[in-house]
């Protein structure tokens, strides 16, 4: 049964260094996004308890928001994402990167393609309603190209492997990469871009932005850092492969579960709605697999953040997704369609599971590359204000935009939704600036682990760092 396990032999000394180097370039380059946007996202959340607050054309709520959607989904979350997918890929076939030079140029596309699409979002240049899609097509050329690259790269990389079989989180990742250049292609073909073809391709991409590519990454790091820091096989590889084919068969068809109630073919909506059910499979499953990973284990969760980090990204993954199953009925979507509700749901899967399913790989996978560590202290405050930040963001919302979408229904007069919304709204400006600031620590702990002077690794973790088999 394949499962990671420790090997003696390493890969030839310069090979090593470049794949080192592209998995910093990779995280430093997605930890300033991080900052930029959601320092943004802050800022939006001010506006809503001081709307006059930080006015200005550059600075209007319309601009900033599809900037804090765009850079936190392409700079951030989608660069990490690709940094460990390829370090996790190189290490799990004991082999070297396909091309070192194909990933510094997808690192290139990448980047210039967020800093092009920020710029014109802010200067007003933006392709209307079409969520996550809001940049300029030419600039989504530009990502598209750099997920090709990336795609191309890995496949290479997966290819020359001198395993046997491939690793279940290659299977992920790079299923996640192929799945997401058909789905960029399709969102800017122009003859999908008007009418009801328009919407319901927008149901497409935006859900499987999140469930075809953030998804199935983040579930490939957990595949492969649980058993690395737990230093025991993952409790079903079977399931795991159920999993991923379930997620396939039942994911790319639910998107138009965010336009129940529109001029969409009924059977359509109808059919979004029970595959949004069927969801259950690969969520209980997967989740399933990782829980039972971690039983038993609780005393080595407690002194490892790293598996801190990865167990609150399983029940962000596991709650989160629940959660959108619920919300796909249509007795709840007309209490909570177009809501504040909606927003905490965002945020619990996209930063509830991605991205701190980002940081548990993080801090489970860079310091074996670079033999640096943070510091306790560090690793400490990044977790305890990013979880309570975030806590205290979702539960505002999710209590908020339940009273707002009542109000709605019950016929109140819309400022009076307004009003309810107060207190809530400042509160998540309180857990944002939590999770801010919590960021800031990240920041400071990626550049000790990377360029900065991090403590050195334990020895105990310095024999963990050797490659690792599928066999
Ligand atoms: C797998 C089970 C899931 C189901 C059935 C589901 C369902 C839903 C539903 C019904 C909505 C609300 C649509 C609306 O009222 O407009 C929604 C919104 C959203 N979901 Fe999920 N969700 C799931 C998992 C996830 C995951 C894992 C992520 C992130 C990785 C995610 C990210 C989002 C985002 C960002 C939105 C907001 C979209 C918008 O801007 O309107 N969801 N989801
Ligand atoms: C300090 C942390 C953050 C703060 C304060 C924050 C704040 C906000 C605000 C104020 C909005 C606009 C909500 C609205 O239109 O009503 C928003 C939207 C959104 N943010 Fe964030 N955000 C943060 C972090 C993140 C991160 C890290 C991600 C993704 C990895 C993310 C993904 C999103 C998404 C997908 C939406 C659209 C939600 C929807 O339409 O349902 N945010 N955020």
């Amino acid at each position: 049964m394949p499962q990671v396990t420790a090997l003696p032999s390493a890969p030839p000394e310069r090979d090593e260094r470049m794949l080192v180097a592209v998995f910093c370039a990779y995280t430093a380059t997605a930890t300033l996004w991080l900052l930029f946007a959601t320092a943004i996202g802050v800022l939006l959340a001010y506006k809503f308890g001081a709307p006059d607050f930080a006015p200005g054309a550059w600075l209007t709520f319309g601009r900033l928001r599809p900037i804090h959607t765009n850079a936190t989904f392409y700079g951030w979350a989608s660069l990490a994402l690709v940094g460990l997918a390829y370090y996790v890929a190189a290490r799990s076939c004991r082999t070297r990167l396909y091309s070192a030079k194909l990933a510094w140029i997808g690192l290139a596309l990448f980047n210039i393609a967020a800093v092009a699409g920020t710029i014109a979002l802010d200067l007003g240049f933006n392709d209307g309603n079409l969520e996550y899609r809001e940049w300029p097509w030419p600039i989504r050329l530009i990502f598209l190209a750099a997920l090709l690259v990336t795609a191309w790269n890995l496949i290479g990389t997966v290819a020359r492997r001198t395993t046997h079989d491939i690793y279940l989180s290659n299977w992920y990742t790079v299923g996640g990469v192929l799945w997401t250049c058909i789905i960029a292609i399709v969102a800017i073909l122009p003859w999908y871009q008007h009418g009801l073809g328009q919407v319901s391709v927008s149901g497409f991409y935006m859900h499987n932005a999140v469930g075809m590519w953030f998804t199935p990454l983040a579930l490939g790091i957990f595949y492969y850092a649980l058993p690395k820091l737990l230093s025991r096989p993952i409790y079903s590889y079977a399931l795991g492969v159920f999993a991923f084919w379930t997620n396939l068969v039942f994911y790319p068809i639910i998107g138009s579960h965010h336009f129940l109630f529109t001029p969409l073919p009924w059977w359509l909506q109808t059919t979004a709605i029970v595959f949004s059910v069927a969801m259950l499979v690969p969520v209980w499953g997967g989740s399933a697999n990782f829980l039972l990973t971690m039983r038993g284990r609780m005393r080595t969760m407690a002194h490892s953040y790293a598996l801190m980090f990865i167990f609150v990204g399983v029940v962000g993954y596991l709650v989160g997704s629940t959660q959108g199953t619920f919300e796909a009925f249509r007795s709840l979507q007309e209490v909570w369609h177009l809501t504040n509700f909606t927003v905490g749901h965002s945020h619990l899967t996209m930063y509830g599971f991605v991205t701190f399913a980002i940081w548990g790989g993080v801090y489970a996978l860079l310091p074996l590359a670079t033999h640096k560590e943070p510091s306790q202290v560090g690793l400490t405050l990044h977790f305890w204000m990013a979880v309570v930040g975030s806590f205290i963001y979702v539960i505002s919302l999710s209590v908020g935009g339940t009273i707002q979408g009542l109000d709605w229904l019950h016929g109140a007069p819309f400022i009076q939704s307004v009003i309810d919304m107060q207190s809530y709204w400042v509160w998540r400006g309180v857990g944002g600036s939590l999770m801010l600031l919590s960021h800031v620590v990240f920041a400071w702990n990626v550049w000790r682990m990377t360029y900065g002077s991090g403590a050195p690794i334990e020895p105990d973790r310095h024999a963990a760092a050797a490659p690792e088999s599928p066999e």
